[in-house]
């Protein structure tokens, strides 16, 4: 089950996203919003990371203006690595190099003729072991570092 979610500046993006996975047969529970009228990221970006952090699905999908936003929100879920891609190379990279377990893109700063690309190889790309699964693991007790 593959989470999606956005603010209004990402529902155009995030409906045409839903379309293309259920073409690819990917099962997925849209968290909203359902409209373009304006809403506040961190809700929507909350209950994505939440859904995936719990087990309820396996990857998600976060879209707002840039991205920064829903990446921030998200990343302060435990269990959470929220990437911020903006082309194939570093959708690939997120889950090869950083086990990522949602992507977020930004509709209003990226190139939307790459998303479909973007989001395919996301999907399909598995994380690396050795030194990536070590580093991944480093960021995992940060979790519970005290400051
Ligand atoms: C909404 O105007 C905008 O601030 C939001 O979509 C996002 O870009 C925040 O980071």
């Amino acid at each position: 089950m593959i989470a999606l979610g956005s603010d209004h500046a990402g529902y155009c993006l995030k409906e045409r996203i839903k379309d293309l996975l259920k073409l690819w047969k990917y099962e997925c529970q849209d968290y909203g919003t359902d409209s373009e009228e304006s809403v506040d990221y961190p809700q929507f970006g909350s209950l994505v990371a939440e859904a995936v952090a719990k087990g309820e699905c396996e990857k998600g999908i976060l879209i707002c203006g840039t991205g920064i936003g829903m990446s921030i929100a998200a990343n302060k879920i435990s269990g959470i690595r929220a990437a911020l891609c903006y082309n194939v190379e570093t959708a690939k990279a997120a889950r090869e190099h950083n086990d990522a377990n949602i992507i977020v893109l930004g509709a209003r700063t990226m190139e939307h003729s790459l998303v479909d690309e973007m989001v395919r190889v996301f999907l399909i790309t598995e994380a690396l072991e050795g030194r990536h699964a070590r580093r991944v693991g480093m960021i995992t007790k940060l979790e519970t570092q005290k400051v």
